[in-house]
C-alpha cells in the first residue's frame, strides 16, 4: 500500500485502534528482522497482527481479536487448527523423544501412507520442508536423465531455493534474482502457464531438458487455474522427450483429493513434491515417485549398477515430532471426508462472497477451485457480473488483482475478524462451520462499506 493510503484511511485507523499490542510488537520486531518478519508473504502494512493461539477454524491475536481464519498455516492445515488427535499424538511423542539419531518406526509408517495415498508414489524420500522437496526433485531428475535444463511456468511456485527464486513474482525474462547465478538462470527455461502450443515448442526445441516442474492446479494454488487439459498435453509431450515430469504438490497434495491434485485429475508424474498438509501442521517435506528415479538415492542399487549415488542428508528428516503429526492428520484424510467437506465449504463461500458483491453492486468475483478462493479485484473496471462472471477466462489478467486494493481489502476483513493471505485469498479447512462462513460473509460486507468511507468504491 502507498503511503498516501495510509493516511485519512479509515480502514488503517480502525486497524490501528483494534491492534495496539501487535502495533508495539512490530515495532519491536523492527529492529530484530528485516521488515521485522520472517516470511515475505506476511508482509502487512502498516503491521502485521501478532496471533497468541489458535483452535478449530479461529485463532485470536494479542490484543484479544477473534478471527476466522483462511490463513489455514499457509495451507497446511486441513484439519484446522490444534485437532485433538494430532495434539495428543505430538504430546505422548514429545515425552517418548523428539529426535533419535535413528530410524524410527514412525517414519515408516508415515512414507506407507504417502505410498498409499499418493499415485505416482513408489519410493518416498523424506525432507524437513517443501522447498527442500523440490530442490531434490530437481536434482534426481537431472541426476536421472544426465541433462541440465528445466522448463518452470511464469508465476509457480516451487520455495525459495535459487532455481526457482526468478519468475515468480518478478523476473519473467528469465533473469536471476540477486544472490543466484546466472548459469542457474540459464539452466531454467521459462514458460508461458496459458499456453500448452508455446510450452511445447519450449520443450521440443532443446535436447537438454531433464524435467518440466509445476504446480498442478495453477500458479499460487491454482490463483491462475491451468486445468486438466494442460495437464494432460504436458504429461504427452514429456512422456514422448523422456523428460521427468514434477508435480510440485506441496499445496495440493492430500487438499484437491486423498491423492492430491494427481489423484483428481487421473493423471500421474514421475515425482512429485509434498510438505505443509504431509507433516500435520509441522515441518516436513518429501519426495516421491518412481522407484527407477528414486534409486539415484539408494546406496546399494549405486554400487550394484555401478553410478554415484546422489547423497542426501538433513537432520530433521521425518523427526518423530512431525512424522506422528503426518500419520495422525493423513489417518484422518484417508479414512474421512475431510477433503469433500472442505471443498464443499469452499464452493459454498465463493458462492456467498459472489452473492455479497452482487448485493452490494461491487463489480468484483470470488472465484478458486477445490478448498481455496481468490478475489478477481477488477483493476480495469470491467463491468461484471459477480454471480456469472469467468474470473478464469481472463488468465493472467488476474495476477493484477494483487494491489494496494487488495492489501486494504485484508487489512478491512481483518477489522472484521476475519484473517485470510495477502493473494487476496485463502484456504478453508474441514472445520470451516456454516457459522464460519455466515460470518466472513457478514465480515466482507461490513468490509466493503469501511472501503467505501475510504472512497475506494463507488457509493
Ligand atoms: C507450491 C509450493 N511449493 C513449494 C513451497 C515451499 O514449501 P516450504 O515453505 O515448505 O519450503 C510452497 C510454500 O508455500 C508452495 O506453496
Amino acid at each position: 500500500m502507498p503511503d498516501g493510503s495510509l493516511t485519512n484511511s479509515q480502514v488503517v485507523a480502525a486497524y490501528r485502534q483494534k491492534t495496539p499490542k501487535s502495533a508495539q510488537l512490530a515495532q519491536e520486531a523492527g529492529s530484530v528482522f528485516p521488515s521485522g518478519i520472517v516470511h515475505d508473504s506476511r508482509r502487512t502494512l502498516p503491521y502485521s497482527i501478532y496471533v497468541d493461539r489458535a483452535e478449530g477454524s479461529r485463532k485470536w491475536d494479542v490484543d484479544g481479536n477473534e478471527y476466522v481464519d483462511y490463513y489455514g498455516g499457509h495451507g497446511a492445515l486441513l484439519l484446522g487448527h490444534g485437532h485433538p488427535d494430532v495434539v495428543s499424538a505430538v504430546q505422548s511423542q514429545m515425552a517418548k523423544g523428539t529426535h533419535f539419531g535413528a530410524c524410527h518406526d514412525l517414519e515408516v509408517r508415515w512414507g506407507q501412507l504417502v505410498k498409499e495415498m499418493v499415485p505416482c508414489a513408489e519410493r518416498v524420500r523424506f525432507t524437513s520442508s517443501g522447498t527442500e522437496a523440490n530442490l531434490m526433485a530437481l536434482r534426481l531428475a537431472r541426476g536421472f536423465t544426465g541433462k541440465s535444463k528445466i522448463v518452470r511456468f511464469n508465476g509457480h511456485f516451487h520455495g525459495w531455493h535459487d532455481h526457482a527464486a526468478f519468475g515468480v513474482t518478478n523476473h519473467f525474462d528469465g533473469t536471476p534474482t540477486p544472490g543466484v547465478l546466472a548459469e542457474i538462470a540459464q539452466n531454467t527455461l521459462m514458460a508461458p502457464p496459458d499456453s500448452i502450443d508455446e510450452t511445447r515448442r519450449i520443450i521440443e526445441g532443446s535436447d537438454d531438458i531433464a524435467a518440466v516442474i509445476l504446480e498442478p492446479t495453477g500458479s499460487s494454488w491454482g490463483q491462475i487455474p491451468i486445468g486438466a487439459e494442460f495437464l494432460r498435453e504436458l504429461r504427452d509431450i514429456t512422456q514422448e522427450r523422456g523428460v521427468v515430469l514434477i508435480f510440485d504438490e506441496v499445496v495440493t497434495g492430500f487438499r484437491a483429493s486423498k491423492g492430491g491434485a494427481q489423484g483428481h485429475f487421473g493423471i500421474t508424474p514421475d515425482l512429485t513434491s509434498l510438505a505443509k498438509i504431509l507433516a500435520g501442521g509441522l515441518p516436513g517435506g518429501a519426495v516421491c515417485g518412481r522407484a527407477d528415479i528414486l534409486e539415484l538415492l539408494d546406496f546399494d542399487v549405486a554400487l550394484a549398477k555401478g553410478f554415484e549415488k546422489i547423497g542426501h542428508q538433513g537432520t530433521y528428516n521425518a523427526n518423530p515430532l512431525s512424522a506422528v503429526a503426518g500419520i495422525t492428520a493423513l489417518e484422518i484424510i484417508s479414512s474421512t471426508d475431510a477433503c469433500e467437506r472442505a471443498n464443499a465449504q469452499g464452493t459454498k463461500l465463493r458462492g456467498m462472497f459472489n452473492e455479497v458483491f452482487a448485493s452490494e453492486g461491487v463489480k468484483w468475483t470470488a472465484y478458486g477451485q477445490f478448498s481455496g478462493f481468490y478475489f478477481f479485484l477488477n483493476p480495469q473496471g470491467l463491468d461484471i457480473d459477480p454471480l456469472t462472471f469467468d474470473a478464469e477466462s481472463i488468465g493472467h489478467e488476474v495476477l493484477k488483482s494483487k494491489s494496494p486494493l487488495g492489501e486494504k481489502l485484508r487489512l478491512a476483513l481483518l477489522v472484521y475478524g476475519v484473517d485470510m493471505a495477502s493473494k487476496p485469498g485463502g484456504s478453508l479447512s474441514a472445520v470451516h462451520s456454516d457459522a464460519d462462513l455466515e460470518h466472513t460473509a457478514h465480515a466482507m460486507r461490513s468490509a466493503i462499506g469501511l472501503m467505501r468511507e475510504d472512497g475506494e468504491l463507488a457509493a
